[in-house]
């Protein structure tokens, strides 16, 4: 769902509070903060790039690989936010998984064909789970578009893979103000595309003053 600015930004300034390392925001029963349903977000397909292979050096910052000199290109953005159940309690210990293009639109996977350049610096998968209030957060790049065929573009987007004891959910996030979203047959399908669709904003000042921040909530069928 997309919030407004304010709220977005509001939510921001709480899930800092992670990105600094420090958990110091009060402990709130979400189950009594929250509306009594949430809106679940919509499912996605898979896609052909989930990795065949995945790389050892899985966490939660893409942009970096361990034990390589170097960074990965491209704008580099937060993504946060919390898992939770459609009454809105978190959901801990979720694992999520993800997967993306690289700034230039490629994938690093054996059956993705496209011309752009791999990133040797960039980790394109990632692996971590929620905390206990169900916040997650990770490093990573704007992906690019990238052809998906002779007529179609897909807009830049994030695979997630989220699995817990009562869901194994699959699902993409997009960013908002693309231009190619309103013309994305996958994301024109999924039952409700707000869902799908985080907004990018100005870092607080705890984190690097050249990134982006998106905050996403993911609200899974089942608690
Ligand atoms: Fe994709």
């Amino acid at each position: 769902m997309i919030e407004d600015l304010t709220l977005s930004r509001r939510r921001l300034l709480e899930m800092s509070v992670i990105a600094g390392g420090a958990l110091l925001l009060p402990r709130v029963d979400l189950a009594f903060a929250q509306p009594a349903e949430r809106m679940p977000t919509s499912e996605q397909a898979m896609g052909p790039f989930y990795p065949v292979t995945k790389p050892i050096d899985q966490d939660a910052d893409l942009t970096v690989i361990a034990g390589k000199p170097g960074k990965a290109q491209g704008q580099a953005i937060y993504v946060m936010g919390r898992v939770m159940d459609l009454k809105g309690r978190p959901i801990p210990n979720a694992q999520i998984e993800i997967w993306q293009a690289n700034t230039f639109g490629r994938y690093t996977h054996p059956n993705d064909r496209n011309s752009a350049p791999l990133d040797p610096s960039f980790e394109g998968y990632g692996l971590f789970v929620t905390d206990q209030e169900g916040r997650y957060r990770f490093k990573t790049i704007k992906p690019a578009a990238y052809p998906a065929s002779a007529d179609w573009v897909r807009p830049p987007h994030i695979h997630f893979q989220i699995t817990t004891k009562a869901n194994w959910f699959v699902t993409q996030m997009y960013f908002a103000g693309e231009p190619l979203n309103e013309k994305d047959s996958l994301l024109a399908s999924a039952s409700n595309k707000e869902t799908l669709i985080t907004q990018l904003m100005p870092p607080t000042k705890d984190l690097e003053p050249d990134v982006l921040v998106a905050v996403w909530d993911i609200v899974l069928p089942r608690s």
